[in-house]
């Protein structure tokens, strides 16, 4: 019996002088095209890195699929070791719902107050005063993407704005090619929309109306000239079959669609496609009209568990996910920019170059997704999916549904 009690406590010293034991981490995220697999795969290489390993928890079907499966997980009582979600307001409800841990410490011993840039990312983590996310990347809505070629076969030149855009779209319908890919997915045609909002009202329109729910812009005569930009949109839009954002993407990839407004995301598909910034495909940042990017992009979040090892995995990755290998790694392949302004991104193609450019002279704007909450976000959503589906909907009775949720948001 002595024996066995010694034999006991020999192990139990050696256990308690050994490091946490490594941690199979669940993480959950939306990233399953070519472009955002290649990107998050860099993630997992650098967390598999570390004693601890990732678990992929991907969801297909974008985000508008992915966080509500993800909050049902979280309220159900079966969390994740972490998730994505876009950083801004989406996550305000968990957090006051108690169900978020508090990373804090993390963000100080890891000194991200000085080195993440601009300084808005960690704000929109903060609540109350604590840091309840790890920024991952920038991404900016305000980009439209060009076919060199679809413009070239028509005898067109690649326009280097909307209004061009808009003007050779019916040469491009005549030749048998889509003018603009849109998808089904309902957040593509709202992020359109907004994207027009800041290119042809400007940045300080969107601001007012979102953030400040300034209710007498978003019925007044800026608004209305955004909303008939967006109908010579939908019309440019019709025909273009495609369900995911990717797809449209591909349409512009392969030559037969002239554009995409889309995040820059879409770099990512042109990067696996073996596109070459420039002379296969044309970027323009807010559209060639309003050279700005706003400040979207992606963060991850770490449920409270009761299990003392996934609570030190968590904090591994977090403090991984913002070193300055994987930034550069993860970016690169992201097309996203990185949240801290001490790496070389030396590697960047044309267009991640002229965001780093924009972002460095601080020509940005707060995303959507900082400004609105998620329920205002899905209001937008549905009124934009069903206005570029149905061309019955006039842009006077669309402004009026949407002055109505400007006015019914917080
Ligand atoms: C995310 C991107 C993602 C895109 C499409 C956005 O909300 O910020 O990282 O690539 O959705 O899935």
């Amino acid at each position: 019996m002595k024996a066995m009690l010694s034999a006991l406590a020999v192990s139990t010293a050696i256990f308690a002088a050994s490091p946490a034991s490594a941690a199979d981490l669940e993480v959950m995220h939306w990233w399953t095209s070519g472009g955002e697999a290649a990107a998050v795969g860099e993630l997992a290489k650098a967390f598999d890195g570390t004693e601890h390993s990732w678990v992929d928890g991907a969801i297909a079907g974008g985000g508008g699929t992915a966080r509500p499966i993800m909050v049902s997980r979280l309220i159900g009582g079966d969390p994740m070791g972490a998730f994505q979600f876009n950083h801004g307001r989406q996550a305000e409800e968990l957090i006051e719902a108690g169900l978020l841990r508090d990373m804090t410490a993390i963000a100080e011993a890891e000194g991200w107050l000085d080195v993440v840039y601009p300084q808005s990312l960690l704000d929109s983590c903060t609540v109350d005063g604590k840091i309840y996310c790890a920024p991952v990347n920038i991404h900016s809505w305000q980009w439209l993407w060009l076919s060199n070629k679809a413009f070239e076969s028509v005898g067109a030149a690649v326009p280097a704005n909307w209004d061009e855009f808009v003007a050779a779209a019916p040469a491009l319908r005549k030749a048998g090619l889509q003018p603009l890919a849109v998808g089904q997915q309902s957040w593509q045609t709202s992020g359109a929309f907004n994207v027009l909002m800041v290119a042809l009202a400007g940045p300080d329109v969107l601001v007012k109306v979102y953030g400040d729910k300034d209710v007498d812009l978003a019925a007044g005569p800026e608004l209305a000239s955004v909303f008939a930009a967006a109908a010579d949109a939908r019309e440019m839009s019709q025909g273009s079959n495609v369900q995911d954002w990717n797809q449209a993407t591909n349409l512009v990839i392969t030559d037969k669609a002239g554009g995409q407004i889309m995040g820059d995301w879409a770099q990512g598909e042109f990067q696996v496609a073996g596109k070459v910034a420039g002379s296969d495909y044309t970027c323009l940042p807010g559209l060639g009209v309003n050279e700005l990017i706003d400040t979207a992009g992606d963060a991850f979040y770490f449920p409270i568990v009761d299990d003392a090892e996934i609570t030190a995995a968590q904090d591994v990755l977090a403090a991984t996910l913002l070193s300055k290998e994987t930034q550069v790694a993860f970016n690169l392949a992201k097309g996203s920019l990185p949240v801290r302004g001490d790496v070389d991104l030396s590697a960047a193609n044309d267009c991640m170059k002229k965001g780093l450019e924009i972002l460095a002279a601080g020509n940005t704007l707060p995303a959507v997704t900082q400004l609105n909450t998620e329920d205002t976000n899905n209001q937008l959503n549905d009124l934009f999916v069903e206005f570029f589906n149905d061309t019955g909907i006039t842009p006077e009775a669309a402004q009026a549904r949407f002055v109505d949720i400007i006015k019914s948001g917080e």
